[in-house]
């Protein structure tokens, strides 16, 4: 009998030429370039065609590119309406995933599966995720929605719809960066799912439908923002050492630490602190930046759990005024690039994904009718 492997770690299922990871030295990679180089350099469209095409666009390359997606930023009219029909309750990253997946019934495209088709498909999923967001965050606060400014790039136009401002240099920068840092990251859990899907040779929308599902999660994508009702609940740095002890003492994880492929610091973390800091200096208030610090120093001290990328994008993002419940999204909106490179990737070399299960449960079992079983018998 074969050990099941349980949760799938340490397991490659395929070759890939998206993104590299070492774990144990730090180092994450898109198409051969360092994050912190890109970061510190790029800008969020060019890093989309890197990881579409596989190398960086010349100047008109880069043009044209940003012309596409700003080209492709509003969304229908019948499609905000639907998204006004939703509870406002709804949890965002709910309301999203029903968003992506209704993008398909007005794409003529939806159904053709051709690499030409899927590559106009992925522009259209890329900036129509960043208007999808912010028309979500306004329609349920009965905002009226704002259309998009094409003299903005994809980060200044993301904040500028969903406050209807234009943002300070700062924050269009720290957007930039957050969207560049999250762009893509392996065989991550919302890319497998999406790669699962693709793998039945099913469309692009459905597979971005299931990575933002996947993503929802907390062990996923739902981090940051549990990470920022941490930093609120802690309050002030004086409170950290109690809280965090008791968490560690009741055996709960403690949001944005640990990782399942980092045993030292994710290179993502690095980046964004250093953005927290800045942004703590220059916009405030210094408190989440201080309380996170703080508490990334205990756990290092205690656990030696080093913080992730979700850890400081969560005090990045409340500097520049996004709501808590959005963070998820904002992942999602940076993260459809690099879903849909690997989705590409999956339909250029395809195998069905098709794992097994070790059986455990009872064999040789006879049919009772329904008339003779007890009906005390405990439910399943
Ligand atoms: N807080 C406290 N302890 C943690 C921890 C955290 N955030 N993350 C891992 N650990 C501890 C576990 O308790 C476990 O300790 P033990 O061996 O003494 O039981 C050990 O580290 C291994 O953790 P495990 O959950 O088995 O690792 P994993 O590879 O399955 O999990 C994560 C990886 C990301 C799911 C996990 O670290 C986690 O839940 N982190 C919090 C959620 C988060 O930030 N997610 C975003 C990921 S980018």
């Amino acid at each position: 009998m074969v050990e099941p492997l349980v949760g799938l770690e340490d397991v490659v299922i395929t070759t890939s030429t998206i993104c590299f990871i070492d774990g144990e030295k730090g180092i994450l990679r898109y198409r051969g370039y360092d994050v912190s180089e890109l970061g510190a350099k790029s800008s969020y469209e060019e890093v989309s065609y890197l990881l579409l095409y596989g190398q960086l666009p010349n100047a008109s390359q880069l043009h044209q590119f940003s012309d596409e997606l700003k080209k492709n930023r509003p969304i229908p009219d019948t499609l905000a309406t639907i998204l006004k029909a939703i509870p406002p309750k709804t949890d965002p990253m709910a309301w999203l995933r029903t968003g992506v997946s209704a993008l398909a019934a007005f794409d003529p495209e939806a159904e053709d599966n051709s690499e030409a088709a899927n590559l106009r498909k992925t522009l259209r999923l890329v900036a129509q995720t960043a208007t999808l967001t912010t028309a979500i965050d306004r329609i349920r606060k009965k905002l009226p929605l704002v259309a998009p400014d094409s003299q903005l790039d994809h980060a200044a136009n993301f904040l500028y719809m969903l406050s209807g401002k234009k943002p300070d240099e700062l924050s269009r920068r720290a957007m930039d960066l957050a969207l560049i840092l999250q762009a893509d990251h392996e065989l991550n859990a919302s890319t497998f799912a999406g790669r699962v899907t693709v793998s039945t040779l099913s469309d692009i929308y459905s597979a971005a439908t299931s990575a933002v599902g996947t993503l929802k999660g907390p062990l996923h994508g739902g981090a940051n923002q549990r990470v920022m009702e941490m930093l609120e609940k802690v309050g002030s740095v004086a409170h950290v050492e109690p809280f965090i002890k008791e968490q560690l003492a009741a055996k709960k994880k403690v949001m944005g630490f640990g990782h399942r492929v980092y045993t030292t610091l994710d290179p993502r973390a690095a980046i964004l602190k250093q953005m927290s800091r800045d942004l703590s200096q220059k916009i405030g208030p210094a408190q989440w930046f201080e309380i996170s610090e703080a508490i990334e120093q205990l756990m290092l001290r205690e656990k030696n759990i080093h913080a992730n990328l979700d850890f400081y994008s969560a005090s990045v993002y409340r500097y520049i005024g996004i709501d808590t419940d959005l963070f998820p999204l904002i992942f999602a909106t940076s993260r459809m690039i690099g879903w849909c490179t690997h989705f590409l990737e999956q339909y250029k070399n395809n195998r069905l994904i098709r794992p097994l299960t070790q059986y455990t449960g009872p064999q040789g079992l006879h049919y009772t009718p329904l008339a003779n079983r007890n009906s005390t018998a405990a439910a399943h």
